[in-house]
This record gives C-alpha cells, structure tokens and sequence, in this order.
C-alpha cells in the first residue's frame, strides 16, 4: 500500500508517461521468458516463489494501474533483478498483466 502511493507520486512527477500503444501479446511473452521464475504469470500458471504477488493478484488490486506497474518495471527494487527492460517492454508487460483484471 504504501508503495503504490509512492508510485503514484512518482508517476505524478513523471513528466512523459510511456505511449501505451502496447502489446499485450508480447507482454505474455516476456513474461513467461523473465518473470516466470518469480511470479505466476497467468490464471494456469501453478507454483511460485511465495514473496512476490502473482500476477493475477496484481491485476485485480483495486489501485492497478497500467501506467504505474509500467513504471514500476523500469526502476526495479531490489528484490528484482534489473532485468534492463525498454519502456516499450515495460508497457507491454503492463497491458499484459492489465488483460487479467
Ligand atoms: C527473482 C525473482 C523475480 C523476478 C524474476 C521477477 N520478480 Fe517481480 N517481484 C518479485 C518479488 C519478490 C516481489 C515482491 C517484492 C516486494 O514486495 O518487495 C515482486 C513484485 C512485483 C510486482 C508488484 C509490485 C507491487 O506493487 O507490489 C510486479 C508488478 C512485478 N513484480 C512484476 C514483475 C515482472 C513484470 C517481471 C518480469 C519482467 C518480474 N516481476 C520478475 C520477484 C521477482
């Protein structure tokens, strides 16, 4: 909770959000390549690493947000490995996640 108010904030100050013309299609692909390890990345997906949300769980958070979770990617915390993403994967990443709410 207190992370996303400080994304928010972040996000605020942030004066180009991503062009969000992105694929979530893509997006599913990234993620079984990079975030699979961690995270469930799908409804099917079973088995993960308990610490970090499945992704599901994150779609259905009542302050999801594309913008912010794109953003999110792009600075990784330290529990994530900085996986280098571009902006455009980042929002791809975001729009797939999104198609789970
Ligand atoms: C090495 C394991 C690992 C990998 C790989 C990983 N994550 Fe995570 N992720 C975590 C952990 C652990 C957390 C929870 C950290 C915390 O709450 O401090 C997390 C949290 C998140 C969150 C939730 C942030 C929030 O608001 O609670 C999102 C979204 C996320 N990861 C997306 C991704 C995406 C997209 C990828 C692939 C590009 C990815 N992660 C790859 C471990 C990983």
């Amino acid at each position: 909770m207190k992370r996303s108010l400080l994304l928010a904030q972040a996000l605020m100050a942030w004066p180009t959000a991503p062009a969000l013309a992105a694929d979530p299609v893509n997006g599913e692909r990234l993620a079984r390549r990079w975030c699979a390890a961690c995270h469930v990345v799908s409804e099917k997906q079973t088995g993960t690493v308990s610490e970090a949300p499945p992704f599901p769980v994150v779609a259905r958070r009542p302050d999801f947000s594309e913008r912010a979770v794109a953003f999110f990617l792009l600075d990784p915390h330290p529990k994530m490995p900085d996986m280098a993403l571009t902006r455009a994967e980042a929002a791809d990443l975001a729009a797939y996640i999104a198609t789970m709410k």
